[in-house]
């Protein structure tokens, strides 16, 4: 009977493990981040740093198609702040009497503006490989946020008889197969902090991986909020059942 059962589980267990064929990459260094483990809340401060990072430069590239500039108030904007980085965004914005396209500024509502007008357009400014759409990629990418830091910090000079596999390709220890068609992104000094942190590569490197973790999820701290009153609860509750238990068969000998 046993053997009935396990043989068809194995085989959706089977079924159900992903099949991932990662290529090769060297592994990513460990980062200690504010938003690690179970008590992990984000700084807000290096959210707000990270969002700068992207506005002033991945945003040229990389789209965030789930994101609406209404969600920035979540990392600590006041309506009017967040009013004023909408507005200084032009969306399309339907046509006009003569049917031609015309743009407007954005609104709280509106999703972050899209840097290419379509996908194909997307490929075709960089080398035919289209930059990922970021909303969701600190969650889905191999490697999470430890690997988006190691890459952003992880361009160098290349090992002798390195040749690029297409032109446009630069080294990169921690892009699949150690080659990347994305230029490198960030400087020293490239990003204009208002909190006057020092922008050094590693900096903005930092800051916009926990602003892009921050994207992914903004709501994982209350959820970790959660997490322990639940569990405070449901300790209260054991508690509560081994006495009254102690208590209705304290009689039985
Ligand atoms: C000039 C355009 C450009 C800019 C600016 C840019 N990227 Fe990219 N990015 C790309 C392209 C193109 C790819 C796809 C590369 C590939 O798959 O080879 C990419 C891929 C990535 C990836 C996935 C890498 C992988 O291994 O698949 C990450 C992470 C990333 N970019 C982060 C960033 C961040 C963070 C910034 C801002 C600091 C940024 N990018 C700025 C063009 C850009």
């Amino acid at each position: 009977m046993k053997k009935i059962l396990v043989a068809p589980l194995a085989a959706a267990l089977c079924l159900a493990a992903p099949a991932v064929h990662a290529a090769p990459h060297a592994p990513a260094p460990h980062q200690d981040w504010s938003f690690d483990g179970p008590l992990g809340r984000f700084d807000m401060a290096a959210v707000q740093r990270g969002y700068a990072v992207y506005a002033q430069v991945c945003s040229a590239c990389h789209s965030m198609n789930a994101v609406t500039y209404g969600d920035l108030g979540a990392m600590g904007l006041t309506d009017e702040q967040v009013r004023q980085i909408a507005a200084a965004q032009s969306v399309p914005g339907g046509v006009d009497a003569q049917g031609e396209p015309v743009t407007r500024p954005a609104t709280a509502a509106d999703h972050f503006r899209n840097p290419f007008p379509s996908p194909e357009a997307a490929a075709a400014a960089n080398n035919g490989t289209p930059p990922p759409d970021q909303s969701r990629l600190a969650l889905v990418y191999t490697g999470g946020p430890d690997r988006i830091y190691a890459l952003l910090t992880g361009y160098r000079t290349p090992p002798a008889g390195y040749r690029p596999s297409h032109p446009g390709a630069f080294y990169n220890p921690y892009a699949a197969d150690g080659e990347i068609s994305m230029p490198p992104p960030l400087h020293d000094g490239l990003v204009d902090y208002a909190d006057g942190t020092p922008a050094t590569t590693a900096q903005e490197a930092r800051d916009v991986t926990t602003f892009l973790a921050w994207v992914a999820q903004p709501h994982l701290a209350e959820r970790h909020r959660l997490g322990i009153q639940v569990t405070l609860y449901l300790l209260f509750l054991a508690v509560l059942a081994f006495l009254l238990k102690r208590r209705i068969w304290s009689d039985v000998h």
